[in-house]
């Protein structure tokens, strides 16, 4: 069978950055059952993804993977079909190497076909691989193998690389059979590790496109970690680099802050565009940023990124984000909604590591004088 298509970066949630190895059924289920009732679903979110520690510290005597006994007592084919029920995905995860990263349970090397006909049986539609523990095997040989395997089991399994970007896995995941490779070492919940990942990211939007993702890892959005003016920040850009959004946070009791950033429709819209272009760099001028993605309608997004601690005041220009000449631009703020019309000049006023969101669409009004310099303040 074929893999799915990914026509657009993946959405959904993952149990390892709020609970690591602390997950069982119960809290699967629950998340899922969240999934909906928070408008998630309704918004896109789809894969319901259970990380590291779910499965027994040995293989069965045949061999096969055995669900932990007494975190998932009902197996991992009831909770997809509990999953399923609710119109969701299930995604599990593994390593390529003997064991996995946390140590708990065996990883799929020299498996791969067992396992991967394993996963399809119990009706798992997501897997992610990761890189402990590999014997220091090759990591294009092991990641082509599980490839080739999930190709065989007549489902269709998503097929995300966690190789941390060691051997420039955007080179050639696409050819391993994968539709995500993370780019990175991992997230942890603080300013400097998810600014640390976005300045890995710079110059790999040549890689990514419909198919085949860059990963810069899950999100930490409403973990506690950092504040909601830099979760913010952090959705925006993970939008703009069409990131694939896997939430990282207790789905069962959000804030409204964090509902209002996982749930925002018009950021959703840029990450979920169908031409698939990633956002990129434009200008970096040390503390504050300027970074654009092209839309498949013509218009632009840019991101004015202050990465200092104190306010500042970030400006671009329609032609610098790549928007066409125009008399005048239509100035969409993704935060709040407010649009107004623009000569050309974006400009705008931030706190400490916030950041202002904005879609341009040229709309050439007469009406509008040129030079006119429109300042637009974003809530951070
Ligand atoms: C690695 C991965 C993480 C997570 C843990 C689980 O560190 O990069 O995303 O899956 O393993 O142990």
């Amino acid at each position: 069978s074929q893999p799915p298509p990914v026509s657009t970066p993946p959405m959904g949630w993952n149990s390892w950055n709020k609970f690591g190895c602390d997950i069982n059924e119960q809290l699967i289920r629950e998340t899922a059952d969240a999934m909906v009732s928070s408008g998630m679903k309704a918004a896109g979110y789809q894969y319901v993804n259970v990380d590291d520690c779910w499965a027994e510290k040995n293989r069965t005597p045949d061999g096969k993977y055995e669900p932990h006994r007494t975190r998932f007592p009902s197996g991992i084919k009831a909770l997809a079909d509990y999953v399923h029920g609710k119109g969701l995905k299930l995604g599990i995860y593994t390593s390529a190497g003997t064991e996995t990263c946390a140590r708990t349970m065996p990883g799929s090397l020299d498996h791969e076909d067992a396992d991967a006909q394993t996963f399809a049986d119990w009706g798992v539609d997501y897997l992610k691989y990761d890189n402990c523990n590999n014997q220091g095997r090759p990591a294009l040989e092991r990641y082509t193998k599980m490839g080739e395997a999930l190709k065989k089991v007549g489902r269709p399994i998503l097929y995300a690389l966690c190789e941390w970007g060691q051997n420039k896995p955007w080179e050639w995941g696409k050819n391993a059979g994968a539709q995500l490779w993370r780019t990175t070492g991992d997230i942890s919940d603080t300013w400097k590790s998810m600014t640390d990942i976005i300045d890995q990211q710079v110059g790999l939007e040549a890689y990514s496109g419909p198919g085949g993702w860059n990963d810069p890892d899950m999100l930490e959005v409403g973990n506690s970690g950092m504040t909601d003016t830099e979760y913010r920040s952090h959705f925006a850009l993970w939008s703009l680099l069409n990131a694939p959004l896997l939430a990282g946070n207790d789905l069962r009791s959000m804030s409204e802050a964090t509902k209002k950033i996982l749930l925002n429709k018009d950021l959703l819209a840029v990450n979920q565009d169908w031409g698939g272009k990633q956002g990129h760099k434009v200008r970096d001028d040390g503390d504050t940023e300027v970074w654009a993605k092209p839309m498949s309608d013509g218009s632009k997004v840019v991101v004015l990124f202050n990465r200092g601690g104190a306010p500042a005041t970030v400006s671009t220009t329609a032609g610098e984000i790549g928007a066409p000449a125009a008399s005048g631009y239509r100035v969409r703020d993704l935060w709040t909604g407010g649009e107004t019309e623009s000569a050309g000049t974006l400009r705008a006023g931030l706190p400490g590591h916030g950041s202002a969101t904005f879609r341009v669409w040229p709309s050439n009004r007469p009406d509008v004088a040129p030079h006119t310099t429109l300042s637009l303040q974003s809530p951070g």
